[in-house]
């Protein structure tokens, strides 16, 4: 049996962002034990990990965060020394049709852990709970940038549930003395995510020539982060980051969200030999998200002058390589979106 250094706790681990995580520290981290909690939702797919699933440093559990029983089971039979919390309902549209089970995962089970923690936790040196958030708990901005002392506004019900979450992070570490740390982020982008979000959603309607809904008039704005800069960035903050603080994580790269469309539909043109501007004919104005934020943008000056991290991929080639994927991986693109999707997006768009 291999004695492992570190056993670490990554909830959320088959969605989008938790699989790049999980990657990342299974391959770079051999003497730790990576163990991957979640509950395989719409959005948890184990094939985003087939890669690792063999590797000796590396298991699956499957269970849900709200079932606090099973949660503290699992902590009483694990010394975890460490969690990388990122389980989430994380869906702005799902949010407003459903509130219920943003507040249940979201609140709910980030407390749940929170519990465990402090509770198997107890005098014991060197643990570090750390929860990933977004800059979506700031609200709407309309000069300058989210720092790390920007004042909560959280406008949806996604948002309001993360922001909810956050609290209860620090008010553990303050109450309690529990070791936490947070992050919250700008829009990632990549390979994995699933196809409700923007860009992939997109990326899809256009190899299939299906129209490409863009709410209200596109001006919203958002801060691309190529999501492997985002799996360092948490690699570095839980390895470096100060107890007790909260880094922003962005991309310094803010996009309309109409011209990310555009160029999406410029790259997929000339990829799939269509003439060029074939595609922006999909383009189709519908109703706008209800309460929708007109811009966020992150300064990330703290981890970059604190932790030397910055992001690494530019906006052009992590869209390419994001690109390349989905038209490489066409078999993991259509088990996602047979059976729930096509209900999804049927009460969505159509
Ligand atoms: P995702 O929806 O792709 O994945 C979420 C994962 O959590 C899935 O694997 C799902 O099965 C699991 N999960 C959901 N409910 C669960 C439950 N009750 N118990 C156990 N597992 C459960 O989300 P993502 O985009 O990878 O986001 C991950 C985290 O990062 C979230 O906390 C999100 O708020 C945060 N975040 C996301 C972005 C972004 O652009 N996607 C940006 C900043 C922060
Ligand atoms: P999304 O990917 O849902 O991320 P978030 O809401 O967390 O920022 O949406 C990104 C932007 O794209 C947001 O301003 C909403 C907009 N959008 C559309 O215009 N059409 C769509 O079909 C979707 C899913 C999003």
């Amino acid at each position: 049996m291999i004695d492992f250094e570190k056993d670490i706790l990554v909830t959320g681990g088959a969605g989008f962002i938790g699989s790049h995580v999980v990657r990342l520290l299974v391959k770079k981290y051999p003497h730790y034990k990576i163990h991957n909690l979640d509950n395989l939702t719409y959005a948890g797919n184990l094939e985003n990990l087939s890669d690792i699933e063999d590797s000796e440093n590396y298991t699956f559990v499957k269970a849900d965060i709200v079932d606090d029983s099973a949660i503290d089971k699992l902590f009483a039979h694990n010394e975890f020394d460490g969690i990388i919390h990122l389980a989430a309902e994380s869906h702005v549209d799902r949010s407003i049709s459903d509130p219920m089970a943003f507040i249940r995962t979201n609140i709910i089970g980030t407390v749940n852990l929170l519990n465990a923690a402090k509770d198997h936790w107890a005098g014991s040196e060197g643990k570090l709970f750390y929860h990933i958030s977004t800059d979506e708990v700031f609200g709407s901005l309309e000069d300058g940038f989210f720092t790390e002392t920007t004042p909560y506004d959280p406008q949806s019900p996604y948002s309001a549930s993360k922001a909810s979450s956050d609290h209860f992070v620090k008010a553990y570490g303050n109450t309690y003395g529990l070791p936490v740390i947070l992050s919250n982020c700008s829009n990632n982008y990549g390979s994995h995510q699933f196809p409700e979000k923007l860009i992939p959603l997109c990326i899809n309607n256009i190899k299939k020539k299906k129209s490409l809904p863009v709410y209200g008039k596109g001006e919203n704005v958002r801060d691309w982060l190529f999501v492997e800069d985002h799996a360092k960035a948490i690699d570095t903050i839980f390895h470096k980051g100060n107890v007790g603080e909260t880094y922003n994580i962005g991309g310094l790269n803010e996009w309309q969200n109409l011209d990310v469309i555009k160029y999406l539909c410029k790259i997929m043109d000339s990829k799939l030999g269509r003439i060029v501007g074939e595609s922006e004919k999909l383009i189709t104005f519908v109703k706008d998200r209800a309460g929708h934020d007109l811009r966020y943008a992150i300064d990330a000056s703290k981890l970059t002058n604190e932790l030397s991290w910055k992001p690494e991929a530019t906006f052009e080639a992590g869209l390419e390589q994001t690109v390349d994927w989905y038209l490489e991986n066409e078999i993991w693109l259509e088990h996602v979106i047979s059976g729930d999707y096509q209900h999804y997006y049927q009460q969505q768009y159509e």
